[in-house]
């Protein structure tokens, strides 16, 4: 049996036979076979056929959607966008190039590449009155509460990009949300520390921009550094997209039901806050700050492997990963160059952060559980040297991975197979019973 699903892309060359003990019912189901990874069984007839649900809480066995875009092995560590592998793209490429190749599907050629970049470039500044929606906001506000607000608020201005219909409206959504997520982070940073805000320039690259935005002053000329423009725009690319994630699933199922390209963005960045997913940057430094010396990490690794302590070892641990993480991989190889070229010389939270590596490894309660470092683990090292607060290491992964999240939405618009996302349950509540009067409860 071969043949191409009249659903999906994949190919089926096989079956797999549920048999329902109970009833004696068994149903043939398609299996799938990816281009790469585990097959995948087809239940989509289980409940029309058998009457029966599956459970999968977190969807640790669910195949959600079918995607082109992003693959990952995580027994073996490998990350690949388009097909192309991250150490690769980290090394040789830059994020507007990475960008176009998950938006498009392949690498641009010079007259592509150019005509792209102009096509961001010309759209990074904001419309005007999103300056003075910021003054709504408390100085002291966390940058992602700001950006949750703003990215959700474009659709209130770019209403001729909300047509999700529109194959051309929804390509002018993407180059927006791509071009305008720097200034509109920039801007939530110069907010919070009382400083003007900055335009866009268009004879910066895209990552240079974002610096000058962020860290440049309108009374002061403060060059932009290569090396940090080259390890930021590193940062961006190892973010830029990673496959059926929280954020990503949120996006897609916000964007199933049809809503605009702004807000399902938006939802995915409420969605990337939380600790346990892209918020993980953030807690890795304030982490590695209260253990503080090497001397307390046994302390510190006890509380992690302690069930009945809520304390986790962030920075640590994959749903997907159960090696090393490709992009902590490069992230520690570039971070001791980009902390010399920097000129911090000496790193005492890197050096605590490798050290709390070692002694992990060896420990057999995360030998047994295969918990690695993931990106989050030195990513926010590099960032606090080169200047951010903690605060805004996260505003920095949701403006790398915008390009991820709309790549995913738009295959899933496209997707014929496309259907507004709505899981099931296992109730356990009450059964049907009588309402009780108040005065008789
Ligand atoms: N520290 C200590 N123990 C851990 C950790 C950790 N960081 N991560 C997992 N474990 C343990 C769990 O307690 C569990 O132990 P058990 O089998 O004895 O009950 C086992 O390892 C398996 O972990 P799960 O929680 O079942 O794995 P899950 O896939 O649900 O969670 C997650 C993955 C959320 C990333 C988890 O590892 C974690 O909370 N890590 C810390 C936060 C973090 O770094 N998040 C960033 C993820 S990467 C990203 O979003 C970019």
């Amino acid at each position: 049996m071969e043949k191409v699903s009249e659903a999906v892309g994949a190919v089926v060359r096989e079956t797999i036979t549920v048999t329902d003990n109970v009833t004696g019912k068994s149903l043939e189901l398609p299996v799938f076979h990816a281009t790469e990874g585990p097959r995948v069984a087809d239940i989509r007839r289980l409940y029309r056929d058998m009457g029966i649900l599956t459970y999968d809480p977190g969807f640790t066995s669910t195949a959600s959607c079918e995607s082109e875009i992003t693959f990952i092995d995580g027994d073996e560590g490998v990350l690949l966008h388009r097909g192309y592998a991250i150490e690769d793209l980290a090394e040789k490429s830059d994020f507007l190039e990475v960008c176009y190749l998950l938006l498009y599907g392949s690498l641009p050629n010079a007259a592509e590449k150019a005509d792209f970049e102009q096509t961001i470039t010309m759209h990074t500044m904001v419309h005007e009155q999103m300056r003075t929606f910021f003054s709504g906001f408390r100085r002291d506000a966390h940058p992602m509460a700001i950006m949750v607000g703003v990215v959700g608020a474009m659709s209130a201005f770019y209403h001729d990009s909300t047509d999700i219909h529109d194959p051309h409206q929804r390509m002018v959504a993407s180059h927006r949300l791509i071009a305008k997520m720097p200034t509109i982070a920039a801007m939530a940073y110069k907010y919070s520390i009382g400083q003007p805000f900055l335009y866009p320039r268009n004879d910066y690259s895209y990552t240079e921009n974002f610096l000058h935005m962020t860290f440049e002053v309108p009374c002061a000329d403060k060059p932009i550094s290569p090396v940090l423009s080259r390890a930021m725009d590193r940062i961006f690319i190892l973010h830029a997209d990673h496959e059926q994630n929280a954020s990503t699933s949120t996006v897609r199922l916000a964007g199933s039901s049809g809503a605009n390209p702004f807000a399902c963005i938006a939802s995915g960045i409420a969605s990337l806050w939380g600790p346990a997913h892209g918020g993980a940057n953030e807690a890795v430094l304030n982490m590695l700050n209260e253990i503080g010396s090497k001397d307390r990490i046994p302390e510190y690794l006890q509380k992690a492997k302690d069930q009945n302590d809520p304390f986790r070892l962030m920075g640590f641990g994959h749903r997907v990963y159960k090696s090393y993480d490709p992009r902590a991989a490069v992230l520690k190889k570039s971070a001791d160059e980009v902390l010399d070229e920097l000129g911090v010389r000496h790193e005492p939270l890197l050096e605590l952060a490798m050290e709390l590596e070692r002694i992990a490894q060896e420990d057999e309660y995360f030998q047994d559980r295969k918990l690695f470092p993931n990106v989050d683990f030195y990513s926010g090292i590099i960032l606090r040297a080169t200047g951010f607060p903690v605060s805004m290491f996260t505003v920095l992964f949701a403006l790398a991975r915008t390009v991820g999240w709309i790549a995913q939405w738009m295959e899933m618009i496209e997707d014929p197979v496309q259907k507004i996302g709505r899981p099931r349950q296992l109730y356990t509540g009450k059964r049907r019973r009588p309402y009780v009067p108040l005065d008789q409860r």
